[in-house]
């Protein structure tokens, strides 16, 4: 996580990787780039990356530095074109400028890249897309990356190369078109030795994407049972919702507004409408979402597959009893566990800073309200290769 002052740094890395998001575009529309797992492959064995820079203020303010100098260039070069008599004098101040730049350093911002670098995964974080994934994980991955994710797999230990911890940060790093073409085409060491295998012959796109869809979720709900937190933001899954009036909609169809996801236990009562949030219930089976008539409640025919997604992102073996509030980008922020009687702000699970330890929550009249105000200032903000809270 960076300090305080990496305003400008989000706004550089976002920049960066939508310039090259463009450029891939621009080229694909020209017919100059070979399509790879179904989207235009990036053609380059490099890509700029904004990752190092979070670690090393240093650089990224020579890469701003740099990106300044380069502006004056472009500027200059214009005024070149128009000032005749000046010309002379400013095209030798041109390569004074470049190389005086204070450019940073190659490797910092040049990182390896694969064709699938810039791959958006279309499935669309669904829990359909989730329970796909970890069936697919229980019949080819477990055996290394184990039942959590830690990579303490019964066979892990028998390779050379023990499997990376896919609860860490890890997912989070990686673009997800480099997790897909990792899964496809496996990764080897650097004397050449494979040590992830490739599942290329073996999966489709869709299903490699369903696995990184799962082992996201995984990965959420291994960080808060370890830690306490969503360490990184988790996304809301989507899935299809019944309200009252028969109409059918997704529940990504709420973008825009804060959702809360209600998983009734066995003794409580339903929460009572509110009207700062959209509240959607879930079922354990397709039996109890058909009774449930009341509101909006998950459809029928993915009632099994959300229950087993939020028990996941929740890290827990069942979700029942617990409430979950998305904000209005659709990131889960907060959560409130069986039995708990209100809101207050130390339920934001998804935050800046650090959790009061041992801090006694402070019973506030309107603990919701409170929460829903600081979830609203301080939004989860895009970096590349991660997000910030
Ligand atoms: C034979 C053991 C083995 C199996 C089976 C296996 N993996 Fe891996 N996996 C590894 C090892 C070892 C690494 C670390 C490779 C490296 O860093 O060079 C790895 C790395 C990864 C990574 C990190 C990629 C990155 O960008 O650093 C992901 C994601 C992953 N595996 C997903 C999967 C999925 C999904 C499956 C099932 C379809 C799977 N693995 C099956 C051993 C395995």
């Amino acid at each position: 996580m960076t300090g305080a002052d990496d305003g400008w740094l989000n706004a550089l890395i976002g920049l960066m990787q939508s310039a090259q998001f463009a450029l891939l575009q621009a080229l694909a529309a020209l017919g100059l780039v070979e399509a790879s797992h179904g989207q235009p492959g990036w053609p380059w064995p490099v890509k700029l990356s904004g990752e190092n820079l979070l670690i090393d203020g240093g650089q990224a303010r020579r890469l701003a530095g740099s990106l300044a100098v380069l502006a004056l260039v472009v500027f200059l070069l214009l005024l070149a074109m128009v000032w005749r008599r000046r010309r002379v004098a400013i095209l030798v101040a041109v390569p004074v400028l470049l190389l005086a730049a204070p450019w940073p350093d190659a490797h910092v911002v040049w990182v390896p890249a694969t064709p699938a670098s810039f791959h958006r995964s279309p499935s669309g974080f669904t829990v359909r897309s989730i329970a796909q994934g970890q069936a697919l994980y229980a019949q080819h991955c477990v055996g290394c990356h184990g039942a959590d994710g830690r990579g303490q797999g019964a066979l892990a230990d028998a390779r050379s190369m023990s499997p990376p911890n896919l609860a860490g940060p890890l997912l989070w790093r990686r673009a997800d078109g480099d997790l897909l073409w990792h899964v496809m085409h496996g990764m080897r060491a650097r004397d050449g030795k494979a040590t992830m295998p490739a599942f290329g012959e073996r999966l489709r796109d869709d299903e490699a994407w369903a696995l990184i869809d799962f082992m996201k979720a995984q990965a959420a709900g291994e960080t808060l049972r370890s830690t306490g937190v969503w360490a990184w933001p988790a996304a809301l899954p989507d899935a299809a919702v019944r309200c009252e009036d028969q109409s059918a909609r997704r529940l990504a169809s709420w973008h825009g507004q804060r959702v809360r996801i209600v998983a009734p236990g066995v003794t409580q009562a339903p929460p009572l409408e509110d009207p700062r949030l959209v509240t959607v219930r879930i079922a354990p089976d397709a039996e109890s979402a058909l009774r449930d008539a009341i509101g909006c409640v998950v459809d029928a025919s993915e009632a099994a597959d959300a229950w087993a997604a939020f028990a996941l992102v929740t890290g827990t073996p069942s979700p029942a009893g617990t409430t979950l509030i998305a904000d209005r980008d659709g990131w889960l922020r907060a959560r409130s566990q069986p039995g708990q009687a209100g809101w207050s702000d130390d339920d934001l699970l998804c935050r800046t800073d650090a959790v009061p330890s041992g801090a006694q929550p402070a019973v506030v009249a309107d603990g919701l309200g409170a929460l829903i105000a600081r979830m609203d200032a301080q939004p989860v903000r895009f970096v590349k290769g991660g997000f910030v809270h």
